[in-house]
């Protein structure tokens, strides 16, 4: 099938890459100039285990292309993914402006050929009519630029809104892709809802997944609110998911129990489930903060206070300092001390920086006067820091950033930190310390390397 994915980010470039690789004809539009300069040439502008060499095959078989110019996507796709951004603007709520701009776009170069319009991107319950209308508005202007009124109403009569939420992870965005637990389509157009469901025929069937023997995917049709409904509850549930066990993580501290057995002894009822059980230093990222403060939002907006999802989120704005608290009481006096992050990024696998913990945790730190140095196995590698790591030392390696630290701070679960040499860094530092900000290091072997660890519950 000819698709457009409009947006190239972490979503949108996967998308489009994946959908290349299972057949279809790709047209990946971007209107940042310089990002579709480098994916002509080859490359991805966002680090994502596997995509950057299945983006060179799809590529090279001609399935696969990339444009800034809308117009052209517009005509080449039957159906026209939106994938940009939707962040959270101070108030909490979602910033709409970039959807707002493709839809307007997408109305102003239709043409009567039927297209499928899909909301990829997560968007406020109501979105899915929203966009219709403004489509319409792009219609209407480029009818008083003087195209003619059939071709309005054409058009009118020849597209459908469709959405189709995004559940992938980043750093397993691909494997994601190519093995959703689910597919959510929502639309009152039976005719949008088949295309889509052909469009995904070839995942549904696992033809590219890693387990064929599973039984399809299941695709869960719903009509347009339902659909972003359950975008928005999935993540206020994971996020929630996380601040009880980080509550209960904070309660064993002061009891002397231990989270990691009391996550796994929870975890092996059914009906709670293991996953998402890590206490740690709270969630972050480009998703689960502004999707929760939407949501919140939207409940505002019809008269509902969301008591149970503003207090996950206030449990993880607190969850991020008890790691300062924590150093606190073991250094005393953070003035003048130098502290060391292992990990900056929110989570492993990924180059994504926003609403890292890592940045709340450098402020803080400075604030109180200690210096803070930091290494990444991405960031460290990567040339022009952004303005956000301005206050932080960013150090090329393990052993260079253990050097002259009176703690250390694990701030990403890295699988590349469970085997640093502990030892040769123990000895490069001022004092001996690390606060483990995500259970994730072997205790006892830094205990013998000489360490005094601190967890979080454990
Ligand atoms: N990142 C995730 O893990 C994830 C997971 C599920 C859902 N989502 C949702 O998917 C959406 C996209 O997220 P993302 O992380 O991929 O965003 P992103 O910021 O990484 O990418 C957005 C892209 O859209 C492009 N863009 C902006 N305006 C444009 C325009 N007018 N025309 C063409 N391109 C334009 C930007 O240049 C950028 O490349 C968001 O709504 C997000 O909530 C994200």
């Amino acid at each position: 099938m000819k698709v457009c994915v409009i947006g190239t980010g972490y979503v949108g470039l996967v998308t489009g890459v994946c959908l290349s690789h299972i057949g279809h004809h790709v047209i990946c539009v971007d209107n940042n100039e310089e990002k579709v300069k480098l994916m002509k040439s080859g490359q991805s502008p966002i680090f994502e285990p596997g995509l950057s060499g299945l983006m060179k095959n799809c590529s090279a078989s001609g399935l696969l292309e990339f444009s800034s110019d809308l117009a052209a996507g517009v005509k080449h796709g039957e159906i026209l993914f939106i994938a940009v951004g939707t962040p959270a603007l101070p108030t909490g709520e979602s910033d709409t402006r970039y959807v707002e701009a493709v839809a307007k776009g997408i109305g102003s170069h239709l043409d009567e050929n039927y297209k499928v319009i899909v909301n990829k991107s997560t968007v406020p319950i109501g979105s899915g009519d929203w966009v219709k209308m403004i489509v319409l508005d792009g219609v209407k202007e480029r009818q008083q630029t003087g195209d003619s009124c059939d071709l309005e109403n054409k058009i009118i009569a020849n597209f459908d809104v469709v959405s189709n939420p995004e559940f992938l992870r980043e750093g397993a965005a691909v494997f994601d892709t190519f093995n959703p637990d689910r597919i959510v389509l929502g639309s009152n157009s039976e005719k949008a809802i088949a295309l889509m469901q052909q469009l995904y025929q070839p995942l549904v069937e696992r033809t590219f997944g890693d387990n064929p023997s599973l039984p399809p995917v299941p695709v869960v049709v719903t009509d347009l609110n339902s659909a972003e409904m359950i975008k928005y509850a999935a993540n206020a549930f994971l996020a929630t998911k996380i601040s009880f066990i980080n509550e209960v993580a904070n309660i064993c501290d002061r009891v002397g129990a231990d989270v990691i057995q009391v996550a796994e002894g929870i975890g092996l009822d059914s009906r709670i489930g293991s996953k998402f059980l890590q206490a740690g230093l709270g969630w972050g990222g480009s998703c689960f903060p502004k999707d929760v403060s939407a949501l919140i939002h939207t409940a505002d907006d019809y008269n509902y206070e969301t008591e149970l999802l503003k207090s996950a989120v206030n449990v993880n704005k607190r969850q991020r300092f008890i790691i300062i608290e924590k150093l606190q009481n073991e250094l005393k006096i953070l003035k003048g001390k130098v502290v060391g992050l292992l990990g900056l990024t929110f989570k492993p696998d990924t180059d994504d920086m926003r609403d890292a913990p890592s940045l709340n945790i450098i402020k803080e730190l400075n604030r109180l006067g200690a210096k803070v140095k930091a290494y990444d196995p991405i960031i460290s590698s990567q040339t022009g820091m952004s303005q956000a790591l301005s206050d932080v030392i960013i150090e090329t390696n393990p052993e260079m950033l253990a050097d002259g630290c009176d703690a250390l701070i694990l701030v990403t679960d890295w699988q590349q930190f469970l085997k640093l040499d502990y030892p040769k860094m123990g000895k490069l530092m001022n004092n001996c310390l690390i606060i483990d900000g995500r259970n994730f290091l072997d205790k006892q072997s830094l205990q013998k390397a000489g360490f005094r660890y601190v967890g979080i519950g454990h």
